[in-house]
């Protein structure tokens, strides 16, 4: 009896590892400092949080709340704030061991500013420097050579995945801090066209009334998938031989109503309306990573995303590697397929909804007649907690299934 016992805590702890191997949450992690709060509430308002999450060997710099209040009286945009936080994660570990002992007593860190892309020359680098007394300084590396916030205290080390500790004031950095454009001045074909996809933005301008969709969509949220250059000009021929509301739901196809960032994409993989979408017109794909890839399908064909032109919430614009074909409008190429059974078809309004995670069969999902209306609704939907709660099943199967086995 007693040895069931401790057979059964044996599996129980294992179960425990399996799922806190998840990774660090860092909402979680600066949760147990209510000193960090405000930090913690911007870092999730901004949607910096998944990010730090997607990422392992980070440093973050919190802020406690009185160094949080005195950069919220500046009065920056969320845009805004979210530069100036960004400058704040380091792209390396640095534990307080390894702060006190840096090589030489100075160092430049990377920073998930200067990743985003948005940052000029050197101003997405943080200087830290080792001073006088043991204290060791912080500056950004565009702010002529201050330092003059300095480490506090180690708040939470996990070696080598994150290490959050305090600093005493935000970094100063005039890149950082300045107002960054309002969504609605952004120019997005003009930055589709200089990065590879000036065909599909060309495009899009000549389609007036799927550019109107992108524009009253840059707002409240868009996620704009452009295919590159090369497969948009060879896709041509098939496009002009289109209807005209033909052309403007394949544009449109192209543009989801919702801001998505990468790290979003990677854990909320699922069936994705468009801005293409209208009632039964689904016009709809599904996202779903391949390793440290993600991918975007319809019945047609599986595209690859290749690279971030634009990640500034509200609105993101991803390359894709060839032309995504919605089945509203092209044929799959002939293929032996049989066809789906009449009672999984009949099934398919629900399961699109609750259990499309559980069963990966894309066919299940997008072969639902009609469906929600509301795009951003079913997105939310969709995307809520999938991936965790898929990993979470799998380990209370695999506990039972020993439980079952060794009892
Ligand atoms: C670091 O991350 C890896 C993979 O996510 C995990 O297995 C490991 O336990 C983490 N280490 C710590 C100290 O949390
Ligand atoms: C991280 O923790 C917060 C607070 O506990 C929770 O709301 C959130 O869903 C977690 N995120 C992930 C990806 O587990
Ligand atoms: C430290 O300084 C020495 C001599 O100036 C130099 O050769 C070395 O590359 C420096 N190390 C680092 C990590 O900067
Ligand atoms: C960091 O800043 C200090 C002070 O301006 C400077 O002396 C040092 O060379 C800088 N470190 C690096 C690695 O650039
Ligand atoms: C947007 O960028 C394109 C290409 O650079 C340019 O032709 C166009 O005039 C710009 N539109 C606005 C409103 O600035
Ligand atoms: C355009 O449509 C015609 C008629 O349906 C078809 O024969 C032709 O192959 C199509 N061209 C392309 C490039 O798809």
């Amino acid at each position: 009896m007693q040895q069931r016992q401790r057979l059964v805590l044996l599996i129980f702890s294992l179960f425990l590892v399996f799922q806190t191997s998840n990774g660090h949450n860092i909402t979680r992690l600066l949760a147990k400092h209510p000193s960090l709060s405000t930090f913690n509430h911007y870092l999730t308002l901004t949607h910096l949080a998944p990010e730090i999450n997607s990422r392992t060997t980070i440093t973050v710099l919190a802020l406690d709340n009185a160094a949080m209040s005195s950069l919220l009286s500046k009065s920056p945009s969320i845009y805004t704030m979210k530069n100036i936080l960004s400058l704040h994660v380091l792209l390396d570990y640095f534990g307080a061991k390894k702060l006190h002992q840096i090589t030489n007593g100075t160092a430049l860190a990377a920073t998930m500013f200067q990743a985003t892309g948005v940052a000029p020359g050197a101003s997405g680098f943080v200087n830290i420097t080792d001073l006088k007394g043991g204290k060791v300084g912080f500056g950004a590396e565009d702010n002529g050579g201050s330092l003059d916030s300095l480490f506090v205290k180690s708040v939470e080390e996990l070696p080598y995945n994150i290490s959050v500790i305090q600093i005493s004031k935000a970094l100063p950095s005039a890149v950082a801090e300045a107002p960054t454009p309002g969504p609605s001045e952004l120019n997005i074909t003009g930055i589709m066209s200089a990065h590879g996809c000036k065909v599909f933005a060309d495009t899009l301008l000549a389609h007036p009334e799927a550019m109107g969709t992108y524009e009253d969509n840059v707002n409240g949220g868009l996620t704009v998938f452009c295919p590159l250059d090369d497969a948009f000009k060879a896709f041509l021929p098939k496009f002009k031989n289109l209807t005209a509301s033909g052309k403007e739901s394949f544009l449109e196809f192209f543009g989801v109503p919702v801001y998505q960032s990468l790290s979003m994409l990677k854990s909320n993989n699922g069936l994705m309306n468009t801005l293409a979408t209208d009632g039964a017109s689904k016009f709809d794909f599904t996202v779903q990573n391949d390793g440290e890839d993600v991918t975007l399908k319809t019945k047609i064909n599986t595209v690859k995303i290749t690279g971030t032109l634009l990640d500034e919430q509200p609105v993101a614009i991803y390359t894709i590697d060839k032309v995504l074909m919605p089945r509203e409008l092209f044929k799959a190429a002939p293929t032996p397929a049989p066809a789906p059974a009449p009672v999984e078809a009949a099934d398919a309004p629900k399961a699109s909804k609750s259990k499309s995670k559980s069963k990966s069969s894309p066919d299940l999902v997008t072969d639902s007649p009609a469906d929600s209306p509301n795009p951003a609704d079913q997105a939310a939907d969709e995307n809520a907690g999938v991936s965790f709660k898929g990993g979470r099943s799998v380990a209370v199967g695999l506990s039972f299934l020993l439980v079952f086995l060794l009892l």
